[in-house]
């Protein structure tokens, strides 16, 4: 499937996602899956009361292994990658922290209205994509 634009999605409810939960989701294509998590502090790019939801695209930027197993909401980071360890900061935009990535993290745009969360867009290339949209 091919998109022209960022679909926008409703992936999960404020009042559901308490701290520390992470969901997962797919967007914008079908195979390309993300997590939804409410870290324990601010983020660049939150969004809810304490703008602390964010959600990130759950491929490793480094050769593509699942971090989404990884997430550690209270410590504000996904990783150890089960690859080659690297750790992504939630809180400043999955930032590359330590490990063998040189790309941080695709953070996934969010938007909250009425208590629900959508899915906006994809700031950054998915692993293994030319094009998020394709
Ligand atoms: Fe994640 Fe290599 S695939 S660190």
């Amino acid at each position: 499937d091919r998109l022209e634009r960022y679909p926008r999605l409703r992936v999960g409810a404020v009042d559901d996602l308490s701290e520390g939960d992470v969901d997962t989701f797919t967007y914008p294509l079908e195979g390309t899956s993300n997590f939804l998590t409410r870290i324990d502090g601010e983020a660049w790019g939150g969004v809810g009361p304490d703008a602390s939801i964010v959600a990130y695209n759950s491929l490793c930027t480094h050769m593509g292994c699942g971090v989404e197993g990884q997430v550690k909401p209270d410590q504000e980071m996904a990783g150890p990658c089960p690859c080659h360890y690297t750790t992504f900061d939630l809180s400043k935009g999955g930032l590359v922290v330590s490990g063998a990535a040189t790309t941080d993290l695709p953070q996934v745009r969010l938007e909250v209205e009425d208590g629900d969360i959508y899915a906006t867009g994809i700031d950054g290339l998915v692993y293994g994509s030319r094009h998020n949209l394709r």
